[in-house]
């Protein structure tokens, strides 16, 4: 709700309040921004502070140092230290620039300028800003009530009598009251993305970000500001990000009165873009959330706002399909006979969505040749993608193809015949990544170059999935198509956006799932075209519940591919079991990239449950509500929980760490029930295979046998044994207070079906039904 009179302006949120109030010295001051307060309860913040203090500045004569106002937009040179949002070089060369308020209007939308933005806002305030030489900026705020999101940008435009260049043009600050915050990121690398980085707040500035050309792996632009005794269910907890895919960079400074001031827009080292007369520049848009539950409701909010207001509305509520991706079955070695039997055997278990990954095309049999030529290598294709989309078809699957559009091979017949069609700097061999070389998207004919050529190879087959691929960081920042050298990070990313307007966009019906060496631009622009980003290449069960972990502070589980990997694991080497492995996978979008036809009889039969299992929850586990129970990061083990948001059912996964013997069991907490409702809890049936047990078999048969021995071996062909069978009904009071009293873990003694057989990296996973009739507690 927009709330605008005597200077005072209140935006509101279902559970938010962000109170400005313009009415002194001209200048946006941000009042409150935090819990929601009552629209007429605002006019004893009005700010009462006059005098300056020791050692401070004045701008306007009797009137309060700006060092002690909290701004959404400072005037520079004036007096306000901390580091402003906006920096521009005026005609003449001054940056002091003394910005006052000039008027604030309703509109329906905030001008996009060719990014991605939140979708359908309630409401969109803009304010805006004169500087006396003609500088004009205006600051826009739309709100997204049942998400609890204002988002913010900020649009500059020159009306001075000369040319004006920004130095830097971040998306927001905001100014909170006090310095009692702890700063969570979500840093890493490849195939450690998302690894959650917590820091206090101390006096000076941290500054944080990303300058390879993508939102990266580094630093995602998500962040969250805790204050201190904030934990996942309790305190106050402000969230942030950006709805961009480029560097970006954020800082939060602590300043001399102990105020924090928190910042976010594009990365501004290198940063330069000249305004002649008459011309703007809008920033990207920034996403502020507030709660006062802690990180989930954080967390909430923003998955909200991600389904929502974010991904495309032809996907917001349809189901994805379970995939099978070849990459780590076959990597480059594969033809179409190989690729027809993973897919049969990957329909007969239940898949429903085949994807052919790189090495498809040109002279692409490693990742030195060929990227750019999308010709179909007949060799391995002879029927080329339709005659295999057919056969996949055929089978009862979708077919699903992987691209790298933005990139070019030197050994490809795009690089030889358009050899400037790559990012270099004048006189300076480019440096290369993954023997790739970055396509010039700043430059229109080659933008019109990729869509052309990827709208064909789209329509040359029945195509229903895309992967995107971005497997390098950029370099060698330069393009003949720019003004300014100082553009050009921006400038990849409109192209980008660019080419995403004209491809993903002009097929809604292609579900485009994003990838940038796994989680490299995992992000809300990403998203806003592409539902789903393969966030990892790392999909070993253990590092993954870490990776999504730290993702779902930001991003809800139906935006993360999620797939089951072979074992020894191609990342990490990790041997853990099929079933956990499934478990993790489950909790986002559930694929498999192995080679099905290497699968044993019995694995076969697993990995058909588990299908059948995903399928039978898939509406509950792609398009519930997400909430992590333990973390990775705090503790060993991981335990998530995803519950209908009508309250009816919920899944759990409990996650081992390193199994420890004889530890203590605490009864199992779960948390987000209806304390007045009874559930059956059940836990997901599965089968151990005896060869687990070891020398230990001649325990539990009545005979000897050798456990290497043919014998077991064979036996354990056709025996699995059933792991223990609970079910319970309990109240939610009971689930979520005291916690279930599980079967005591089996350590090395005393063997029953009445014990729970769990080793490293072992996991359970439990559906939770609430029964019709109401529980009343006695
Ligand atoms: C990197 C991706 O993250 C992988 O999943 C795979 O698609 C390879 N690129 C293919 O080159």
């Amino acid at each position: 709700m927009l709330n605008i009179g005597e200077g005072l302006i209140q935006l509101h949120t279902r559970d938010t309040s962000y109170i400005l109030y313009t009415g002194r010295q001209g200048l946006p001051e941000c009042l409150h921004y935090g819990g929601r307060i009552g629209v007429d309860d605002a006019a004893p913040l009005l700010p009462k502070v006059e005098a300056g203090y020791g050692g401070d500045v004045v701008c306007r004569d009797g009137q309060a140092a700006l060092s002690s106002l909290r701004l959404d937009l400072s005037p520079v040179n004036r007096g306000d230290y901390r580091a402003p949002a906006l920096l521009a070089e005026l005609p003449g060369g001054a940056t002091t620039a003394d910005y006052r308020f000039q008027t604030s209007r309703q509109l329906k939308e905030a001008p996009a300028a060719g990014m991605p933005h939140g979708r359908e806002p309630d409401e969109v305030l803009a304010l805006d800003f004169a500087e006396p030489g003609g500088l004009q900026v205006e600051l826009f705020y739309s709100v997204f009530c049942e998400a609890n999101v204002i988002t913010r940008r900020m649009r500059v435009t020159n009306r001075c009598a000369g040319p004006v260049r920004l130095l830097r043009c971040l998306s927001y600050q905001l100014d909170l009251p006090g310095r009692d915050y702890e700063l969570y990121n979500l840093t890493g690398a490849w195939a450690r993305e998302t690894q959650l980085t917590r820091r206090p707040l101390a006096p000076g500035i941290l500054r944080f970000g990303n300058g390879t050309g993508a939102s990266g792996n580094r630093v995602n632009p998500f962040f969250f500001l805790a204050r201190r005794g904030a934990g996942e269910t309790t305190g106050e907890v402000y969230g942030f990000n950006l709805v961009y895919s480029g560097s970006h960079e954020g800082s939060v400074e602590v300043d001399g009165f102990c105020r924090t001031r928190v910042s976010q827009g594009l990365w501004s080292e290198g940063f330069s873009w000249p305004l002649a007369p008459g011309q703007s520049f809008t920033t990207p848009e920034a996403v502020l959330t507030f709660s006062d539950k802690g990180f989930d409701g954080m967390s909430q909010n923003m998955h909200h706002f991600v389904k929502n207001h974010i991904i495309p509305p032809r996907w917001r509520n349809a189901p994805r399909p379970v995939l099978v991706n070849n990459w780590e079955g076959t990597y480059f070695n594969f033809n179409e006979g190989k690729l027809l039997a993973m897919a049969r055997v990957a329909a007969k278990l239940g898949a429903e969505l085949f994807v052919l990954d790189d090495g498809w095309f040109g002279e692409r049999n490693s990742d030195k040749a060929g990227l750019g030529d999308y010709d179909v290598n007949r060799k391995k294709l002879p029927g080329g993608l339709s005659g295999l989309a057919g056969r996949v078809n055929a089978l009862g699957m979708d077919f699903g193809l992987w691209v790298e559009p933005e990139m070019v091979n030197r050994d490809s017949k795009l690089y030889r015949a358009h050899p400037d069609w790559a990012v270099v700097s004048p006189g300076v061999t480019p440096a290369t990544g993954r023997h790739q070389l970055v396509l010039d998207i700043c430059r229109p004919e080659v933008r019109e170059y990729i869509i052309n050529s990827v709208n064909a190879t789209l329509d040359s087959a029945n195509i229903s999935y895309v992967k995107w691929d971005m497997n390098r960081h950029i370099s060698d920042n330069y393009s003949p198509a720019l003004e300014d050298q100082g553009q050009f990070h921006h400038s990849y990313i409109l192209g980008l956006y660019e080419l995403l307007r004209g491809i993903c966009e002009a097929r809604p019906d292609i579900l485009f799932e994003g990838c940038a060496s796994g989680g490299n631009r995992y992000d809300l622009g990403m998203l806003y075209y592409m539902p789903q980003f393969w966030i990892s290449d790392d999909s070993d069960a253990h590092e993954r519940q870490r990776i999504q972990t730290g993702a779902s502070y930001g991003y809800p589980p139906c935006t993360m591919g999620c797939h089951v990997s072979a074992v020894p694991n191609h990342q990490t080497l990790r041997v853990t079991a099929l079933e956990t492995r499934f478990h993790t996978a489950m909790f986002g979008l559930l694929g498999y990239e192995l080679d099905m036809t290497a699968l044993t009889r019995s694995q076969r039969a697993d990995v058909k449950a588990q299908i059948a299992y995903y399928k039978a929850h898939r509406k509950l586990l792609q398009f519930g509500e997400f909430h992590r129970l333990k973390s990775p990061f705090e503790e060993a083990g991981c335990r998530w929980m995803v519950c209908s948001p009508d309250g009816d059912e919920a899944l759990v996964g409990d996650f081992l760490g390193l199994m420890v013997p004889n530890a203590d069991e605490p009864p199992m907490r779960l948390a987000h029930l209806d304390p007045e409702a009874l559930y059956e809890i059940a836990v997901r049936p599965m089968k151990i295979d005896i060869e687990t047990f070891g020398g230990l078999i001649n325990y539990i048969l009545p005979v000897h046998l050798n456990p290497d021995g043919l014998l077991v071996r064979t036996a354990g062909k056709f025996y699995r044994m059933d792991t223990e069978a609970e079910r319970y009904t309990a109240s939610g009071s009971l689930l979520c207070r005291a916690g279930l009293a599980r079967m005591q873990n089996f350590s090395g003694a005393g063997y029953s079906d009445s014990l729970r057989f769990l080793h490293d990296f072992a996991s359970r996973a439990y559906y939770l039904r609430r029964l019709d009739d109401p529980y009343t507690a006695t």
